[in-house]
């Protein structure tokens, strides 16, 4: 079963059945005014933060056919009535001929036919504003003129969006709506909490003459609310109420009457949703964008940034799905966990404290460097503000109001109130936006610790390599009985947690990953007793971990609090967990025996065809003592689910150990693109990598739920770029490094560095995956395979694989 298709000329998923096994959303604007858009029409759009200044009210556990958010009726005029419908399907249900919705780049496009009507409705933010444009065009497709009226619909939440859902008495009766008349004959139906009434005002407007509106929910539904959205009792009346609510639910509906169209003639309506100051300052742009032009302009701006986002990067393969997700999907990924973190999506809603995730968006940050490297740096900034004076971090940030949390820690009074590897993340953040950027006068910016005296002054500020500094010390301090470091609440892994004294191998592995970026750094800085401190930390730690943590084919995962190892043969559940295996290879520690043989368990105990499982067995049965993962039924999630943030860890292992077939075998059978014509058991979005598929001791094995804001999109796209195809960003260069099925014939990518434009075309004439024997640029042979750095311009590069006498590329 097929519910859409990639179109790939014009970057879009198509959709082509609204009725999907789950909605599946597109994301329109940005954190700064944005939100998410379902392809039946519905939207949650929000200011700068979800949880304190949400504007539509999408309550996504509500079953599929609910009205959320927004909407738009169509009513024909009939002897005896009107006939209602939605062109968006929901929330009326009506038979179509004709249902698609184009997924585009920043942008949804709902095109349907009903009753004789095709609808083409372009919904958008205009970058840079506060404004979702709804852009609709209405035909006459029949033999017969009609006469036809459009409602478009919005349903308000109060900008405190727990409250919303927490106080039915306080959120109702704090909120107002109020109609501006234009001479002209336009409204702008203005909607606010009274707190709010000088300064954040929600608009709801279009460029066409208003019969009349509604602003009450209960009024638009009629019969004190037994009419239903599906069947708006108003909408059976010539006119709305034209009702200023001075509380309730409130919402905004415009009638427009069309009037009589021809056959074939096409009337165009364009809304405008928006929040500002005050009607006075919203007034002037809303004027703007009632022209047509003005909003066609708006749209060309936006396909010509995701054009020239896009162009950073484009790779040409013999592979069509890796082809589609790194071109078009996969970097769009990126941007929105970017913008996002895990803070809003349909699963992920955005409520509370959660924010802006410390680890989540410094690994997020690494998947943009190339597209947007100074947006990284400004989200790194803010990061790095979060970070305590003794170099450990907070979990998570408001990104609107700044103040950090301790995230879920909190919940459990007996257990440390800190994650072990949030601060080193940052690292390797900053390494790799150094490395993209050559930008190394960052280290020397000063940034603030996060505490504050009692005038809300930093305490403390440091340089960005004092921050980097001070995450390697707190580590390398914070150790339990093994010399390893210490777990405190949880590592990556959110939900084992042990008592107080336990020890994580993951955290000694990404602090062995973040002391070769020290190393590396150091190197580059000229500054060789930084580098021989840092190389003199990655060998103690990685003696210890050796010493203690390899358990005979595979290494284990944590140590309790009384020395018990924890993925372990000796373990009765949670016996091998994937991420033991990856990360020593990425740190560095594991010797190429250990490695293979470690990677080698992963592969017969984790390995299923949809994706490589996180931990086998799964813990059958709640267990305090081991913490959240033992909420889950076995195969679901961080127990013993496909939680494919970690696939592309091991991608990238492969590709260390010189395995290209088995690095792309575990890219291709995790991408989603892959899987379009069996989408009735993964049930999301064809189009981005979800954050977890349920594994095989679940009676669902290969259902996909948390679609979009997952670390699967950053480090899939750098799994693909810079390790499977290898186009990798160094202190001295672009490095060509591929690591590829030894079946490919070559590959190109196009990649942007530096202001420098590369077209890399890679030849394997002896179909090896990995070794080169050549590289040329603009016809000349160079040493080594670091791409020079030139001032600019477009340069040819021109590289042959081949065995090479000790694997290494020689040039
Ligand atoms: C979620 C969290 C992430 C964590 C992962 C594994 O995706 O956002 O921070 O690493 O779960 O527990």
């Amino acid at each position: 079963m097929q519910y859409g298709y990639f179109d790939d000329s014009k970057q879009e998923y198509v959709i082509t059945n609204p009725k999907t096994p789950v909605k599946w959303i597109n994301y329109i604007g940005t954190l700064a005014f944005g939100g998410f858009v379902d392809h039946t029409g519905g939207a949650l759009i929000c200011r700068q933060d979800p949880a304190l200044n949400r504007i539509t009210k999408y309550i996504s556990q509500m079953s599929a056919s609910d009205f959320k958010g927004e909407t738009l009726y169509l009513r024909i005029k009939q002897p005896h009535g009107y006939k209602v419908f939605s062109p968006y399907f929901v929330p009326t249900l009506d038979p179509y001929d004709l249902y698609e919705c184009h997924v585009g780049l920043g942008y949804t496009r709902i095109v349907s036919e009903f009753y004789g009507i095709r609808t083409e409705a372009t919904i958008f933010v205009s970058m840079g504003e506060s404004r979702v444009i709804r852009d609709i065009k209405i035909t006459n497709v029949s033999n017969a003129p009609v006469e036809v009226d459009a409602i478009p619909v919005v349903e308000y939440t109060h900008p405190d969006a727990l409250k919303q859902l927490t106080n039915a008495d306080w959120a109702p009766q704090t909120v107002v709506s109020k109609v501006v008349n234009e001479p002209d004959g336009h409204k702008v139906l203005l909607q606010y909490p009274f707190m709010y009434r000088d300064t954040k005002v929600n608009y709801f407007t279009s460029n066409w003459p208003v019969s009349s509106f509604e602003s009450d929910r209960k009024k638009f539904l009629g019969d004190n609310e037994y009419g239903t959205w599906a069947n708006p009792l108003s909408l059976q009346q010539a006119e709305l109420s034209n009702w200023e609510a001075w509380r309730g639910d409130n919402i905004a509906a415009l009638m427009h009457h069309l009037d009589t169209l021809q056959p074939g003639e096409t009337r165009r309506l364009i809304t405008q949703l928006g929040q500002e100051e005050g009607v006075d300052r919203a007034l002037p742009r809303i004027q703007y964008f009632r022209d047509e032009r003005n909003v066609e302009r708006a749209f060309e701006k936006l396909a010509q940034f995701w054009d020239g986002y896009l162009s950073k990067l484009q790779v040409e393969t013999p592979d069509v799905n890796m082809n589609r997700m790194l071109n078009v999907h996969n970097p769009r990924q990126c941007h929105t966990t970017k913008n996002w973190s895990r803070y809003l999506s349909l699963y992920q809603l955005g409520y509370g404290a959660r924010g802006i995730g410390f680890r989540d968006s410094s690994q997020d940050v690494m998947g943009v460097l190339a597209q947007m490297p100074q947006e990284a740096k400004a989200l790194i900034k803010q990061l790095l503000s979060v970070q305590r004076r003794n170099g450990s971090a907070y979990h998570q940030f408001n990104p609107l109001t700044l103040v950090a949390s301790e995230g879920d820690s909190l919940e459990r009074e007996d257990l440390p109130h800190y994650y072990s590897d949030d601060h080193l993340w940052v690292i390797l953040a900053v390494c790799a936006y150094l490395k993209e950027t050559g930008d190394l006068a960052f280290l020397d910016e000063v940034i603030p610790y996060y505490e504050r005296d009692k005038h809300e002054q930093p305490l403390e500020s440091g340089s960005v390599l004092d921050h980097l500094r001070r995450a390697v010390e707190f580590t390398r301090n914070d150790v339990g009985a093994h010399g390893l470091p210490l777990l405190g609440f949880a590592d990556w892994n959110d939900t084992v947690n042990l008592r107080t004294g336990a020890e994580s191998l993951f955290t000694a592995n990404l602090y062995g990953k973040a002391l070769l970026e020290m190393m590396d750094l150091s190197r580059h800085r000229s500054d060789p007793a930084s580098a021989e401190k840092y190389a003199a930390y990655h060998a103690e730690m990685k003696e210890r971990v050796n010493q203690c943590a390899w358990d005979g084919e595979w290494y284990v995962r944590y140590f309790d609090w009384d020395g018990t190892p924890l993925g372990s043969h000796t373990s009765d559940k949670g016996q091998i967990y994937i991420n033991g295996q990856s990360w020593p290879v990425l740190s560095g520690f594991a010797e190429p025996l250990r490695a293979r043989r470690a990677l080698d368990s992963l592969r017969a105990r984790l390995n299923t065809r949809n994706g490589i499982k996180i931990s086998t067995p799964g813990f059958n049965g709640f267990d305090p003592k081991r913490g959240g993962i033992t909420t889950y039924p076995p195969g679901t999630k961080e127990n013993g689910g496909i939680f494919l943030h970690t696939n592309p860890w091991v991608m990238i292992a492969e590709t260390l150990m010189g395995d290209g077939d088995r690095a792309f075998e575990y890219y291709d059978q995790i991408n989603p693109a892959a899987r379009n014509d069996r989408i009735d058991e993964y049930e999301c979005e064809p189009y981005v990598y979800p954050q977890n598929i349920l594994g095989d001791e679940h009676p669902q094995f290969g259902l996909a739920r948390n679609s979009w804001l997952s670390g699967t999109a950053s480090w899939t796209y750098q799994a693909g770029t810079q390790y499977i195809l290898g186009i990798r960003p160094t202190f001295d260069g672009l490095m060509v490094d591929p690591c590829i099925p030894h079946a490919w014939d070559g590959f190109k990518v196009a990649r942007e560095f530096r202001g420098v434009v590369y077209h890399i075309t890679v030849e394997n004439p002896d179909h090896v995956c990995q070794g080169i024997t050549s590289v040329r640029v603009d016809g000349k042979v160079i040493k080594g395979n670091a791409l020079p750095i030139f001032d600019g311009g477009t340069h040819q590069v021109h590289v042959v694989m081949g065995n090479t006498p000790d694997g290494e590329p020689s040039g």
